[in-house]
C-alpha cells in the first residue's frame, strides 16, 4: 500500500516508514501539512499518518481537509502528550483510529494490516475519484484563488443552487465539477446541459425528454437530462444564452420542482443541485430584457464569480508548470522546463482566452518545442505581438474563437504593413514597432510569403 506520514518529528517518520518498509509497503514522509497535502493530491496514498500537532496547520483542520478531498483515504492521528482528548475527537470528523507517541510498532503493523483488508475491496473505485479529483483540482496561489477555493469547500457541503460567472475560459465548468467532488452527491452524476449549443426546438426534449411518438422521429421514449440529473447535479452551462421562451418553461419548473416528458402526461420529480454558469452580464442581460429577473433571482442563491487570469498573475506560473507536467505525462516525454524571460512574456500577458488560451499554448510550445528548455524562440506569435493589435478594431466576422480572430487580424495587419512597404522589412519592423526577427517569425508562420506577388 501507499501509505504518507506528516509529522514534524523526522524520527517518527523514519521509525514508521522502517516498519512499513519492511512489510512491502511504500512510504514517504513529509515534515509539514502543507507539503503532505499537495502530495496528496499528487499521487493517490490508501494511508496517512497525520500528527495531531503540526508547525503550519492544526492536525484536526488538517484531517477535516483531507477527508473532504479524499474520503476514501484512511487517516491515522498521531498524538503527543497531552493530545488524547483531541485524539479521540479526531473519529468524529473521520479518523480511522489514532496512535499514541511513544508509537508501539507493533501496533502499526497490525492497524496497516487491517486497513489493507478494508482498502483493497475499493481500490479501483479510489483510484477513478482521486483521478477526478486530480483533473478538477483548482491551480493558483493568488489571494483571488485561494479564497474561491475556500468558497468553493464551504458551499460544496450545501445543496444552494449555485450560478457561476466568468469570463470565457476561466475555469466555470472547472468549478463546478469541483462543487460536484467535494460535495456529498459526488456518487450521484453530473449532468450537463449546454443552452447555447441545442437548437431551440430540441431543448425542451433534452431538458424534459419526450415520449415515444411525440413528435416526427420520436420513435422511442427518451429520458430528459433533468430527470437524469436525480440525486446529482444538473449544470446549466451558457445559461445566458438561452431564448426567452425556453427561459419561461425553465423557471415554471424551477417553481414548482415538476416538469413532463414532451407528449407525456406523468408528472416527474427530480432531486437535482442545479448549478448555473455564463459569461454574460446578466443584470446586463435583464435590462435589455434579454434576460427574465426572476430567473436570475431563482438560479443565483449562492453567486460565485472566477476572475479573469490577467487579475490575478500570479496563478500564471502555476498554472503553466501544471499544464506542462500534465502534458509531458500525457505524450510520456520528460518535463521542459522554461526560460525566465518566457515565464515573464506569460506573466505579462493578458490572455483574452484566460486558462483555456494558456493551456492551449503550453500544450502546443511543449509538443512543439525541441530540447529540455523552452524560451522565447518557442512563444507564438500572439504573446510577444498581444499588445500592439489591443486598441485596433478588427473586423472580424463573429463565429471564430477569440483566439482565432485574433490570429486572423494580426496576419491581416501584418500583411498590410508588408504590402504598404512594398515588402520591405525594416520599414514595415518600424511600422508595426516589432522587432525583424519577430516580423520572419510571422511571415513564417502565417505562411505570408505565398501573398508577396499578388
Ligand atoms: N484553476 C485551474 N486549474 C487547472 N485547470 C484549470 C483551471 N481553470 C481552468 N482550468 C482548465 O482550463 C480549461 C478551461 O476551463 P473551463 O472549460 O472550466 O472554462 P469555462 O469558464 O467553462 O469556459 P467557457 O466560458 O469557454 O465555457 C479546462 O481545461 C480547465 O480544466
Ligand atoms: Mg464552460
Amino acid at each position: 500500500m501507499d501509505i504518507l506520514i506528516i509529522d514534524d518529528e523526522k524520527n517518527i517518520g523514519v521509525a514508521i516508514k522502517g516498519i512499513l518498509e519492511d512489510e512491502g509497503h511504500k512510504c514517504e514522509f513529509c515534515l509539514n501539512y502543507s507539503d503532505g497535502f499537495k502530495r496528496l493530491k499528487e499521487k493517490m496514498f490508501d494511508i496517512v499518518f497525520l500528527d495531531i500537532w503540526l508547525p503550519d496547520t492544526d492536525g484536526v483542520e488538517g484531517l477535516r481537509e483531507i477527508k473532504r478531498y479524499f474520503p476514501e483515504t484512511e487517516v491515522v492521528m498521531i498524538s503527543g502528550h497531552g493530545t488524547i482528548e483531541t485524539a479521540v475527537e479526531t473519529i468524529r470528523y473521520g479518523a480511522y483510529d489514532f496512535l499514541e507517541k511513544p508509537l508501539s510498532l507493533d501496533r502499526i503493523t497490525m492497524m496497516v494490516k487491517h486497513l489493507g483488508d478494508k482498502l483493497n475491496i475499493l481500490r479501483d473505485l479510489r483510484k477513478s475519484k482521486f483521478n477526478l479529483i486530480k483533473k478538477y483540482d483548482l491551480i493558483g496561489v493568488s489571494d483571488a484563488i485561494v479564497r474561491l477555493k475556500d468558497k468553493i469547500e464551504r458551499i460544496a457541503a450545501m445543496n444552494s443552487w449555485v450560478l457561476i460567472t466568468g469570463e470565457n475560459g476561466t475555469g466555470k465548468e472547472h468549478v463546478a465539477r469541483l462543487i460536484h467532488m467535494l460535495g456529498k452527491r459526488s456518487d450521484k452524476p453530473f449532468v450537463e446541459i449546454n443552452c447555447s449549443a441545442v437548437p431551440t426546438d430540441l431543448i425542451e426534449s433534452e431538458m424534459f425528454g419526450h415520449e415515444k411518438g411525440s413528435f416526427t422521429g420520436s420513435i422511442q421514449r427518451k429520458i430528459g437530462k433533468f430527470e437524469l440529473a436525480d440525486g446529482g447535479i444538473l449544470f446549466l452551462d451558457e445559461i445566458g444564452d438561452m431564448g426567452l421562451p425556453m427561459q419561461a418553461k425553465l423557471l415554471r419548473v424551477l417553481e414548482t420542482g415538476e416538469f413532463t416528458r414532451v407528449g407525456g402526461n406523468d408528472t416527474i420529480k427530480s432531486d437535482f443541485r442545479l448549478i448555473s454558469a455564463t459569461n454574460k452580464n446578466l443584470p446586463v442581460e435583464i435590462a435589455s430584457n434579454r434576460f427574465r429577473s426572476d430567473l436570475y433571482y431563482r438560479i443565483n442563491v449562492i453567486p460565485v464569480e472566477v476572475p479573469p487570469l490577467r487579475e490575478r498573475r500570479d496563478d500564471i506560473a502555476p498554472l503553466v508548470n501544471h499544464f506542462i507536467k500534465e502534458t509531458s505525462a500525457m505524450n510520456g516525454i520528460r518535463e521542459k522546463q522554461v526560460t525566465d524571460g518566457l515565464m515573464r512574456l506569460f506573466t505579462d500577458y493578458d490572455w483574452p482566452g484566460n486558462v483555456r488560451q494558456l493551456k492551449n499554448i503550453v500544450e502546443r510550445m511543449v509538443v512543439l518545442s525541441e530540447g529540455d528548455t523552452m524560451d522565447l524562440n518557442d512563444a507564438p506569435a500572439i504573446l510577444v505581438s498581444g499588445r500592439e493589435e489591443e486598441n485596433i478594431d478588427g473586423g472580424v466576422d463573429c463565429g471564430s474563437t477569440l483566439k482565432e480572430a485574433r490570429d486572423e487580424f494580426e496576419k491581416n495587419y501584418i500583411l498590410k504593413a508588408l504590402k504598404s512597404t512594398n515588402w520591405n522589412i525594416s520599414q514595415a519592423s518600424r511600422m508595426l514597432d516589432m522587432e525583424r526577427t519577430y516580423l520572419y517569425r510571422k511571415i513564417r508562420v502565417y505562411e505570408l510569403d505565398k501573398y508577396r506577388d499578388k
